[in-house]
């Protein structure tokens, strides 16, 4: 029988000896990939304008594993500092994690937003994740490898299920993870994305109007295509773990949705829907 050892993977540390940067790292879902990428042995650069929580991150992820970095995206120098900074500290920078974003105002509708609202939205959602993919570059190109990450959506691929300007940044997101996966294949540098569909954030409750994460998961629940499990923060977490692993080391260019197939239905058709005494 052929030895199979050879194709067990490891799954302990899966990022032992790596250095992540993640903007937006202080809350959420960078805060969340943070811990995770921590406890795989990666040592992590979080930069965030939310300071107070940043550092209280840090202090949780124990300081000789983490540092905070206070960068707001839409800064070109703030970027470029906090790059820096993960170089001075840790020699390098393997893995980018563009994961700051704004929700925008509560105005769904086209006629009730200002050109303002629109613009500050796709300041942080694409100008932010272009610089960051930029100044990731800037250190990855010259050491031949390297992984970015960014936070995309639904939206990134769905019409009607936030604001027009959110939704014009998310699409705008896979845009440039599909250009730079090309520009950046040559260096042996992957781009990916990671879309997910609504989880109990700051964020998503403020922009769904809710203060409780339960409330947030029952609409969610309610109107989700996987029924009997909820999105945490942890299962977007564990995506960009595995994007930013050795496991995933011929994926590149790539959209990777944690959506429970909801962005690939139309639920206007209810071919399979089962009889309630069937279900
Ligand atoms: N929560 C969801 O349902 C959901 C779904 C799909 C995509 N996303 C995306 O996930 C990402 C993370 O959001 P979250 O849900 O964890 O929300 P969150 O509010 O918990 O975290 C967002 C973080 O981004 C930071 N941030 C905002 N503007 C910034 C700026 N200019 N510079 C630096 N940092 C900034 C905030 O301070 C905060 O710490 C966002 O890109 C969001 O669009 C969230």
């Amino acid at each position: 029988m052929a030895n199979t050892d050879s194709l067990v993977t490891p799954t302990t540390r899966r990022l032992e000896g790596k250095v992540a940067l993640i903007t937006g790292g202080s809350s959420g879902i960078g805060e969340c990939t943070a811990r995770i990428f921590v406890q795989h042995g990666a040592k992590v650069v979080i930069a965030d304008i939310q300071d107070d929580l940043g550092h209280t991150v840090v202090e949780a992820l124990g300081n000789s594993n983490s540092l905070y970095v206070h960068c707001d995206v839409t800064n070109e120098e703030h970027i470029q500092h906090a790059i820096d900074k993960t170089i001075s500290t840790y020699k390098k920078l393997d893995i980018m994690f563009n994961n700051a974003g704004v929700p925008g105002p509560n105005k769904p509708r086209i006629l009730d937003n200002l050109k303002s609202d629109f613009e500050d939205v796709l300041a942080v959602n694409v100008t932010g994740v272009f610089l960051g993919m930029k100044h990731a570059a800037r250190v990855m190109v010259p050491a031949r490898s390297g992984c970015i990450i960014t936070t995309s959506s639904l939206c990134s691929n769905l019409g009607g299920a936030a604001s027009h300007a959110y939704t014009a940044s998310k699409h705008a997101v896979l845009g440039l993870t599909r250009n730079l996966a090309v520009e950046l294949g040559q260096f042996g540098i992957r781009v990916n994305c990671v879309s997910p569909y609504g989880v109990a954030t700051p964020l998503a409750k403020n922009a769904v109007g809710v203060e409780r994460n339960e409330d947030f998961e029952y609409i969610m629940n309610s109107v989700a295509n996987l029924k009997g499990a909820t999105l945490r923060t942890d299962d977007v977490a564990n995506a960009a773990l595995f994007l930013a692993s050795d496991e995933a080391k011929y994926i590149s260019g790539q959209n990777l949705f944690i959506d429970g197939a909801f962005g690939i239905v139309n639920s206007a058709f209810k071919i399979f829907e089962y009889p309630a005494d069937q279900s």
